[in-house]
């Protein structure tokens, strides 16, 4: 029997394809449609009759928002013939090369600094059979060194300074617009190399000039306090977060992130490893959605914004605007900060008075 609909788990080429640029090949796994999820309490906590939305690209097939980009950026790949793939990571770009290489049947080549990939998307990267190669340097230096390796034949480079991973990701943009049938008013993500933003306001841009809605909304970034170089407008030569995944102290994107910020009516804002964490656990326990602590950093931010501090005095919330939180990744990813919570389980005997006790009420 064919599928009702034609696009059904054939990801986002199939399903945009008259907004990216032209794919004869598509690997896909079927990335996107990913939940846009009411929050209730999110929406409270702002009040005034606004409502909060999370789009949850956490359940992307490898679990990142990277998979949208990469479905674009390996499929014309191959269409060029490309004989193996690189990048550079701080862990879930690795990840969704390695499967999408894997999918096409071609090599795949990750660069990373060594001992700062978060245990999860390390696990990806193996599994999928990458060659992984570890430096002692930072996201920055691996980077640099991608951008040299991609200019030797037959290596196409898979990072967000390829331009086909911004088309992909502009997706997330058109879904949010299609849902909500409008763009909504603010728009809040995390920062790292700064390509998603750039996507997002790319996406918002192309269905407002094709007349698919009727707004543009500011589009809010946050980074973490440690690493966060657009928000001081200097390069941070040491960026440090629990956040590894946004721990980048000199962004490929900056300018565009900087377009895109200014031209929305936007603001850049940063939020410490404290309220990373806090929201992280925060967002797990009220709402049901586990992130990693690089995600937490949009809903963190909204936090600002809904007490007016930070980018949230920046910025006019105006009563019953449609907010959007984009969470990038998901929370197994990363599990390093919890599993040491694992250690404080005790186990009790097999009978019912010690297990009724143990649970505790
Ligand atoms: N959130 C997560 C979970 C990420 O992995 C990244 C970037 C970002 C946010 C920031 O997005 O770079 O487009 O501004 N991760 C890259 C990587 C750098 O190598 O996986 P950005």
């Amino acid at each position: 029997m064919k599928a009702a609909n034609m696009n059904q788990g054939r990801g986002v080429i199939e399903r945009f394809r008259d907004f990216l640029p032209p794919c004869e090949t598509v690997v896909s796994l079927g990335e996107g449609n990913t939940p846009l999820v009411y929050s209730p309490r999110l929406s409270e906590r702002i009040g005034r009759g606004c409502e909060v939305f999370v789009k949850n690209e956490g359940v992307n097939p490898t679990g990142s928002f990277k998979d949208r980009g990469m479905t674009v950026a390996v499929s014309r790949a191959i269409d060029r013939g490309a004989r193996a793939l690189i990048c550079a990571s701080t862990g879930n770009t690795s990840a969704s090369a390695a499967a999408y290489a894997a999918r096409a049947g071609i090599p795949c080549a990750v660069v990373l600094p060594a001992g700062k990939i978060a245990t999860g998307k390390l696990v990806q990267a193996i599994a999928h059979g990458a060659r992984i190669v570890p430096i002692d340097g930072t996201f920055d230096d691996a980077l640099r060194m991608v951008r040299e390796l991609g200019a030797e034949k037959d290596f196409v480079i898979v990072n967000s300074i390829n331009p086909d991973r911004i088309a992909g990701q502009k997706t997330a943009a058109f879904e949010i617009v299609e849902e909500l049938g409008d763009a909504p008013s603010f728009h809040l993500l995390p920062v790292g190399n700064a390509g998603n933003i750039t996507a997002y306001w790319a996406g918002y841009q192309e269905f407002w000039q094709r007349s698919k809605s009727t707004r543009l909304p500011a589009m809010l970034g946050f980074q973490a306090a440690g690493a966060a170089p657009i928000f001081h407008n200097r390069v941070i030569e040491n960026p440090e977060t629990i956040a590894s995944a946004i721990r980048i102290g000199n962004p490929a994107g900056w300018k565009q992130a900087r377009a895109a910020l200014d031209e929305s009516n936007g603001a850049i804002d940063i939020v410490t490893d404290e309220e990373i964490l806090a929201t992280q656990g925060w967002l797990a326990q009220t709402e049901g959605i586990f992130i990693e602590p690089a995600s937490a950093a949009s809903i963190a931010g909204f936090f600002k914004c809904a007490e007016q501090v930070g980018a949230g005095r920046l910025v006019q919330i105006s009563d019953g605007s449609q907010i959007v939180c984009t969470v990038t990744g998901h929370g197994l990813k990363d599990p390093d900060s919890i599993l040491r919570r694992i250690d404080s389980l005790e186990s009790v005997p097999a009978e019912i008075d010690k297990v009724r006790r143990a649970i505790g009420f």
